[in-house]
């Protein structure tokens, strides 16, 4: 049993033992392998330093490597060579993102095929369809607790009609993106079941702890992210012992500190990319390193593990991207972003804020955000939502909010009393997600439509809708739908009636599709109706408008604080974009456009505008001003 050693020596020893296995690389894979086995290798390094096999298990991993692109399909070798030579296609302006799930939305994969023309009339180039893979009966945490990645839910068909689902959305232009739950599976999981059992070679797969000395220990720095399930992040098998389980109960966390559980999640991750999916949704990117006396969130081990996972992707399905979920805090957030690691990621904090905005109708903290945390690297993309099938959280920087004299403890409090409607005149119908007493933490859930104010039946509800997509089409990135919200679908709250649901308040904005107001879409009569055309026309529009492709962003000064202004640049040209928070209109003098030419366009209501006069925002309005720079002289 070796360690790893001298790189040339290792990295022969890795190729000899796979062209044992599998007969030689082939030209493509083995360019492949001599450029990126030296990062792996150091990568697996700095992991697991000296460990004694290590060697045998890198060796391991890159013999699954050469078997996976072996069986790589003829077509997905295309698409690799395809995005190769045009690297950074996810950051176009044609770019548009939709989630759903399969069974909510279409009833099964077959039924999502059958909305694919929709898809297209909306424009769609990347469709996030949520777990699928087979789970427990019952509450499974909705797909989030995977008993095998090879495995469709038979209720939503087979990994064969996976496959050809797959083909059908490429061949329309749209990307599959699926979960990559790594940080843990279901309880039912064979693996998690032979490593209860004791069975040799699975007893290092989970975080399993004789009595309770070792989980107070760490407990005492870890935080509690489902605490209406269990407190703390452990809970008791029957024989007595203590398994690690961050979530729920029935999700058990895999051990990355044993290379043998990467050598399989490396497999299962090929495995799907083979299967014709295109993005995979990294789920809980921040918890997948432990260690005693940290939070055991956001270590330096997991980056270094979504690094080597990446370079066994660019061994062998090299057009596939990872998006990151980490809901954490900004300055962590960025650091899974870089080509190396995840090259698209949540924006969680935009999300966020966004909605703070509307709720205090102020768009100070928001503006800062994205003066001060919207760059990114290059080669990578934010991924901008309005929000998700999770909760929302206020991921905000205290230090952020301090610095415009807002106490972000005390704000938290605020926007999570408004959005679950304790607020006195309040517009929003939202629901609490893990109140914690010990702590006084909370999230919130609701849809788009009922957070906005349009369950309430506030005036303003259906233009605050619009606003939030128009900031998720314009910052920069990938924006993505929540599919029904397009169509103003409102809380489900027979949620409370469901017993596999009713423990989680996030099933009240995961309803199954809102057929009749699908049906309505083309009747401005209607709030669906009225919701849908203004973000079609957005969608039209944003796919357009070349300023929007990339993440450059350049401060636009608004000199008041309820109006949010930022500029995308183009080539001679700029979209200038401003959002009016407030209830009220908002004019901004002639002086903010002084650097601009005097005439200018609205592409939204394609109305032209003098900006000699300055520029009148009605209330919860906005525009995508195309203005032309002066040059100077
Ligand atoms: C991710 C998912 C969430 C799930 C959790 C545990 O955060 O988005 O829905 O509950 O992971 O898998
Ligand atoms: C998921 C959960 C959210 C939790 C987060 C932690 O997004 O829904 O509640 O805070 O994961 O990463």
């Amino acid at each position: 049993m070796g360690t790893l050693s001298n790189l040339y020596a290792d990295l022969d020893y890795c190729r000899t033992a796979a062209e044992a296995k599998s007969g030689p690389f082939d030209g493509d894979f083995a360019a492949r392998y001599e450029e990126h086995f030296p990062t792996l290798h150091g990568l697996f390094q700095q992991i697991y330093g000296e460990r004694e096999g290590l060697l045998e298990a890198l060796a391991e991993v890159i013999a699954v490597a050469q078997e996976s692109w072996n069986e790589r399909p003829r077509d997905l070798k295309e698409l690799d060579a395809a995005r190769a030579a045009d690297p950074t296609w996810f950051t176009s302006e044609k770019m548009l993102g939709g989630v759903c799930y399969a069974d909510r939305y279409a009833g099964s994969l077959a039924g999502v095929g059958n909305q694919i023309p929709y898809f297209t009339e909306l424009g769609l180039t990347y469709l996030h369809l949520m777990p699928l893979f087979k789970s427990p009966e019952g509450d499974n945490d909705g797909g989030y607790a995977v008993s095998s990645y090879r495995e469709v839910d038979p209720k939503l068909g087979t990994m064969a009609e996976l496959r050809a689902l797959a083909t059908k959305l490429r061949a329309a232009g749209i990307s599959p993106v699926v979960d990559f739950i790594f940080n843990h599976t279901s309880s039912e999981h064979e693996w998690a079941q032979k490593c209860v059992a004791g069975e040799p070679g699975f007893e290092d797969f989970y975080l399993i702890f004789p009595d309770r000395e070792l989980p107070d220990q760490y407990e005492r720095t870890t935080r509690e992210i489902f605490p209406d399930d269990h407190p703390g992040s452990f809970i008791q098998l029957p024989d007595g012992r203590w398994i690690w389980s961050t979530f729920y109960h029935f999700q058990w966390d895999l051990n990355y500190a044993n290379p043998a559980v990467f050598r399989a999640m490396a497999g299962e991750m090929l495995f799907l990319a083979n299967q014709g999916i295109e993005i995979l949704r990294m789920d809980a990117v921040a918890f997948i390193w432990k260690k005693l006396g940290t939070p055991c969130e956001s270590l330096p081990e997991a980056h270094l593990l979504l690094q080597a996972f990446n370079e066994v992707l660019r061994i062998a399905a090299p057009s596939l991207l990872f998006k990151s979920e980490a809901i954490v805090h900004p300055d962590e957030v960025i650091e899974y972003i870089s080509p190396g690691e995840c090259q698209i990621s949540y924006n969680p904090l935009q999300m966020a804020l966004t909605w703070e905005a509307l709720a205090t109708r102020d768009a100070r903290l928001l503006n800062q955000a994205l003066v001060h945390r919207h760059a990114l690297p290059p080669g990578t993309a934010w991924v901008n939502y309005v929000r998700s099938h999770d909760d929302i959280g206020w991921t905000f920087s205290d230090e952020d909010a301090m610095a415009l004299g807002i106490d972000g403890h005390a704000h938290r409090r605020f926007l999570n009393d408004f959005y679950v409607g304790r607020f006195a005149g309040g517009f929003a119908r939202g629901v609490p997600f893990q109140e914690n007493p010990k702590t006084g933490d909370a999230r919130v859930a609701g849809t788009t439509a009922s957070l906005a104010g349009v369950e309430k039946g506030d005036d303003g509800g259906e233009d605050r809708v619009i606003l939030a997509h128009a900031l998720a089409l314009s910052t920069g990135g990938i924006p993505l739908l929540y599919l029904g919200d397009e169509v103003g679908q409102l809380n489900d709250y027979y949620y409370r009636n469901r017993p596999a649901e009713a423990g989680d308040s996030r099933w009240v904005h995961r309803p199954f599709r809102p057929d009749g107001a699908y049906a309505v879409r083309e009747d401005p009569r209607t709030m669906s109706g009225r919701i849908f055309q203004r973000l079609t026309r957005l969608f039209e529009v944003r796919r357009e408008t070349p300023e929007f492709a990339g993440n450059e962003l350049i401060e636009f000064v608004t000199n008041n604080g309820h109006v949010l202004g930022f500029q995308r640049p183009g080539e001679g040209t700029r979209i200038v974009v401003l959002a009016n928070v407030d209830d009220h209109p908002a004019l901004l003098s002639t002086h903010r456009f002084a650097g601009f030419e005097p005439d200018a366009v609205d592409l939204i209501s394609g109305e032209a505008h003098d900006l000699s006069g300055g520029v009148n925002i009605p209330a919860h309005g906005v525009l995508w001003l195309k203005v032309t720079p002066r040059t100077a002289g």
